[in-house]
This record gives structure tokens, sequence and C-alpha cells, in this order.
């Protein structure tokens, strides 16, 4: 039963019967890793750079306006995250839980090891940067949370780091964007470098992919990578892959109601596509959601983001409440071959439907993103 009465039902949500808990076994490290981090003292912090083959920049941290401590604090928490990923995957690769048959022979084998040892520590010194830049400002360091990372297999090692990094990718800009306007031009250079490695993580990872037992994601995904914002990376940490109330960091970024595409190996083609909606969600960091959405609203449109383009938008159809589980699911349609769209795209739940910018399509967004993860 469709329902308009979503204000009500937030009301009484303490009463629903829980959700099923997100399909990935919670798998975590304990911070700090054996390596010091996220507090290496010095000896520990030589180290770090040999095993990410590079150093923290070595010049002297501006002081930075009041909005990019916000940039800083979402790096941090993503960066923890990702160095959380690597660190459980690479101890994974290390100790045979993912068995030959995931590797062509051991030299393929030693490879990936090797590549997962130097990405982790990446992620170190990209937390770092980001911490680094709190600290010199007086602001507080963000806390490792715990995290729920799906690593049962090689594959879903891959796969996570994916649709992490692409949405790290897409936010980068936005992020770019914020601090040229704050006035903090020099942070722009310095995360411009951290994204070209993400990128190379990026072309890794998929070439890595199987897809329907193929390799059919080559590493360059599109010509200009997909536009995304600080709030859409936030809200996905907290949605996804932050553990409930783990997050006491207090950031001062939304989080949307989690939007998910239900449909799996999405192919470039024009295609409805069906979503859903958590109207209940369990949040890392406990944040209260607006309550006041009219979902019965004709004015309620998915918007889709792709390459540097110009958000474009699509009627819902099909809405459904289901007000026990508190879960609202609607088709949309996804016109990727018309739109030339491949690779990965945001998609996002908003009021009205003329955002012309990923930044507006996140102003106007009510629930998302929806990772779009094509098959190619
Ligand atoms: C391998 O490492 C993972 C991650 O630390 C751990 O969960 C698992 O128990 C280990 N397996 C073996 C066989 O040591
Ligand atoms: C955009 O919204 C207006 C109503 O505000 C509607 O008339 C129009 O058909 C919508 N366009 C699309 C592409 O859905
Ligand atoms: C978009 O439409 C809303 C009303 O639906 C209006 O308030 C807003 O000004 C419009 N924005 C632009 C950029 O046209």
């Amino acid at each position: 039963m469709y329902s308009s009465d979503l204000f009500t039902l937030l009301l009484s949500a303490s009463l629903a019967t829980a959700l099923p808990a997100p399909a990935a076994a919670p798998n975590q490290n304990q911070f700090p890793i054996n390596d010091g981090f996220p507090n290496p003292n010095n000896d520990q912090l030589q180290k770090i750079f040999r095993g990410a083959h590079g150093t923290l920049p070595n010049t002297p941290i501006p002081k930075f306006h009041a909005d990019t401590f916000k940039s800083l604090q979402l790096i941090a928490t993503n960066e923890l995250a990702e160095v959380s990923l690597y660190q459980i995957c690479l101890l994974k690769l290390k100790n045979g839980t993912f068995g030959p048959e995931n590797f062509v022979n051991e030299e393929h084998r030693q490879f990936v090891i090797a590549t997962f040892d130097a990405f982790y520590q990446q992620e170190e010194v990209h937390t770092l940067i980001g911490q680094g830049g709190l600290q010199a400002n007086g602001q507080p360091e963000v806390q490792p949370s715990q995290y729920q990372l799906k690593t049962d297999t090689y594959q879903d090692c891959l796969t996570t780091a994916n649709i992490l990094g692409d949405n790290v990718l897409g936010t980068s800009q936005g992020v770019i964007n914020q601090a040229i306007a704050a006035g903090d031009s020099g942070l722009a250079a310095q995360l411009d470098s951290l994204i070209a490695q993400e990128g190379q993580q990026s072309g890794f990872l998929r070439s890595e992919m199987l897809v329907n037992g193929k390799h059919s994601r080559i590493p360059g995904a599109m010509p200009a990578y997909t536009a995304s914002t600080r709030e859409f990376l936030f809200a996905l940490l907290e949605q996804n892959f932050i553990k409930p109330g783990t997050d006491k960091n207090n950031i001062n970024l939304p989080v949307y109601f989690p939007l998910s595409v239900q449909n799996k190996n999405i192919d470039p083609v024009d295609q409805t596509l069906n979503y859903q909606v958590n109207l209940n969600p369990k949040t890392g960091n406990n944040y209260k959601f607006i309550s006041k959405v009219n979902w019965d609203s004709k004015d309620l449109y998915l918007a889709y983001i792709s390459g540097q383009n110009k958000p474009f938008f699509e009627p819902i159809k099909n809405v459904k409440m289901n007000s026990k589980r508190l879960i609202l699911t609607f088709d949309a349609d996804f016109p990727a071959d018309t739109n030339i769209i491949n690779g990965f795209a945001v998609g996002a739940l908003t009021s009205g439907n003329n955002s012309t910018t990923a930044q507006e399509v996140t102003s106007n967004t009510v629930a998302g993103p929806a990772t779009i993860e094509l098959t190619n």
C-alpha cells in the first residue's frame, strides 16, 4: 500500500520490525592496526612511506577556511574506510583465504598482493594528509569508526573497493569546487594529486573484476568521470560502510534516506531500473532524517548524473510503499544507450526536475545516492 503518511510511519518506526542487516558479513579490523596507523611514530611513518612508494607532502600546510574543514573531515572519514578495506583484503590475500582459483598463477597472486600492499599504505598517506590539514588548523582529527565492508571473496574486495573508489573519484570534483569557492585553492592541487592515484586504483580494480565470469570492465571507464558531491560520498559511507552508531565524529554533512538500485549486472542499454528507498535506516552516525517528505508527490524524480553532463531526470513509476518494512520501491527508466552512459553513474531521488549541476541535485535530494555500476 502506497501511503503518503510517512511522517506518522517514522514516528512509529521503533515499533516496526527490524530491516534485514546489510548483505555484508561484518568484517573489520581494529585501529590502530599493526603498523601504528592512524597514529604511527616516526619509524612507523617511514615504513608507511616506503610501503606507499612516497611521502606525505613536505610543504607547509596552509591555513584553511571553515568550509574546508568539512572536506578534510570527509576525506579522512573516507580514507579510513579505504585503509580498513584494503588492509583486510591484503591479510586475506596473504593468508590464503582467497584460494588459487582466483588467480591466473602464483605470479599473478603475488602481483595482486604487492598492489594491495601499496594501496593500503597509499590510503594511509591520504588519510594523514586529511588529518594533518585538520590538526594544523586546530581542528580535531577524525576518529576511526567500525566498518562493515564486504570482503568474503577476492571479487567482493574488488567490488567494494570499486564502489567506494568510484564515488570518491566523483566527489573529489565537488570537494575541489568547494575548496576554490572557500578560498582554499591550494587544496585543489593536492586533491587532484590524490585523485590521480585513486584513478590508478580504479583501473586496476576494474581490470581484475569479473562480470558473469568475464573481464568486461576495461580499465578506462569513461572519458570524463561522473560527478558527485561531498554530501553524496558522506551519505554513502554512513548508509553502507560504517557500522551503525560507531561514527562519533559529528561531521556537519547531511545523510539522506538510502537509495539502492535492485538490478544486478546492468548493461549499458536503455532499460527500466528498479529502486528501493529504506525509510528506517541505521546509519554510522545516528543522523536524524528529514521526516516530512511527501512520497506521494508527483514532484519526485530520479536524477541521473553521468560524466560531466547536465543531470537529467526520469519520472518514477510503480511506486509502492511497504508500510510494515518501511521500504519504498519504484521504477525509473535508465536510457543508458541513448545517453552513452558506461561504467558508473549516480542516481538520486529528488524533488523537482530542474537541477542543472550535481550540487543542485544534491540540494534537492530526498534519497540517495544510488551507485549505478554498469557491466562495462
Ligand atoms: C586470514 O585473515 C583474515 C583477516 O584478518 C581472518 O579473518 C581469517 O581468519 C584469516 N584466515 C586464516 C586461515 O588465517
Ligand atoms: C519536469 O517537471 C514538470 C513539472 O514541474 C513537468 O511538467 C515536466 O514534464 C517534467 N519533465 C520531465 C522530463 O519529467
Ligand atoms: C526549480 O523549480 C522550483 C519549483 O519547483 C523553483 O522554486 C526553482 O527556482 C527552480 N529552479 C530553477 C534553477 O529553475
